[in-house]
């Protein structure tokens, strides 16, 4: 059905609102038995990357691209590490609008450049990074009829909070905590709102502890000022300066949550265990999260028997360089049955 239809009695949406959809939303939330295992919890994913586009961004960018559309606006504008640009770009090709999409050159994964491109949108590679491409994103859609669909449009977080609304749905409240990877710090603050309003219309209990995590690389979160020189494998959440700051600081402080960082290799690793017990691939920025629960565990801080979830922000298919990185090249073999026997006996 897609998020204005199955949500928009919670979202400001109109009937002048056009039903733009993909069919966002509505994704798995899948348990993880051998890593909750691990870890002494119970400990669920919500996979996003299940999104029509790969990422968490479509549930957003459906809601601000229909208000774009709603309010007059003739063209699409937006900076991004690449999940955005694709969604924004796949929206806008259903709805017929043009689509500007500035990204950091050189520091965005291959999958999501190849979305953007094919989706027909004008993409422009940026000389800097990523909050240097938001500035002039901003500044560019001052002009007459464009909409900036960053997560400054607050249509996207407005969006966002459905991810918040299913959990509660599936799990029958909302959990004890709630994991993500924090990049320009829209997603946390969008989740944070959608379990307030659950709570406030009764259809859960309580609100998780919000448990934010950064790339130690691009933390500014956590050292608690920009990051001039944001650098990590996680070029998603490769952003020195989060936009949405503010909203991710209320919503760690009202829960008791917290932000905290971890390295690239604490990501890659947690990559590798998500995909090899867990049975999902997803991209080096959804792995954060994963890895932050890790080092809690090891540090002695994560509390048995609670119930966690995780998003799964984006797809692991969109950044297969780095995943080949990692592993081992497959073994090649000739075309006969002796040779791929002995390789099977080790
Ligand atoms: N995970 C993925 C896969 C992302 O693409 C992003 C952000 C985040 C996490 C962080 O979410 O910004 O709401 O804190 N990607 C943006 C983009 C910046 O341009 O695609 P956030």
């Amino acid at each position: 059905m897609g998020v204005i239809k199955n949500y928009g009695h919670l979202l400001p949406v109109t009937e002048k609102t056009p039903q733009i959809t993909l069919e966002e939303g509505n994704t798995p939330l899948i348990y993880y038995p051998t890593i909750s295992h691990d870890l002494g919890i119970n400990l669920y994913g919500k996979l996003e990357m299940c999104n029509p586009t790969g990422s968490f961004k479509d549930r957003g960018m459906v809601l601000a691209v229909a208000k774009a559309i709603e309010e007059g606006a003739r063209a699409l504008i937006c900076a991004s590490t690449g999940n955005t640009s694709a969604s924004a770009a796949a929206f806008a090709a259903t709805a017929g609008v043009p689509c500007f999409v500035l990204l950091p050159a050189g520091h965005v994964a291959m999958g999501k450049l190849a979305q953007a491109l094919m989706y027909g949108a004008k993409v422009i590679a940026v000389r800097g990074n990523f909050d240097k491409a938001l500035e002039m994103a901003r500044k560019a859609a001052e002009n007459d009829g464009y909409a900036i669909v960053n997560s400054v449009n607050p249509y996207r977080l407005w969006g966002q909070r459905t991810g918040a609304f299913e959990i509660v749905d599936r799990l029958g409240d909302a959990p004890d905590w709630h994991a993500l990877p924090v990049g320009n710090a829209g997603n946390i603050s969008a989740y944070f709102a959608g379990f307030c309003q659950y709570k406030e219309i009764k259809k859960s209990t309580k609100i998780p502890r919000m448990m934010g995590f950064q790339a130690e690389g691009a933390a500014p979160l956590v050292t608690n000022k920009p990051c001039p020189n944001p650098e990590t494998v996680a070029t998603a959440i490769r952003i020195g300066n989060p936009v949405s700051a503010h909203l991710a600081r209320e919503a760690v402080e009202k829960t008791n949550g917290e932000f905290n960082s971890v390295t690239d290799e604490e990501i890659l690793a947690a990559q590798r265990y998500l995909a090899s017990k867990g049975g999902i691939f997803a991209e080096p920025a959804s792995c954060a999260p994963l890895a932050g629960l890790c080092k809690l565990k090891r540090e002695g801080r994560l509390p048995s028997g609670i119930t966690v979830t995780m998003v799964q922000t984006g797809n692991g298919l969109k950044d297969p360089d780095t995943a080949l990185k990692q592993v081992g090249k497959p073994i090649e073999i000739g075309d006969t049955l002796d040779e791929l026997l002995a390789v099977m006996k080790g």
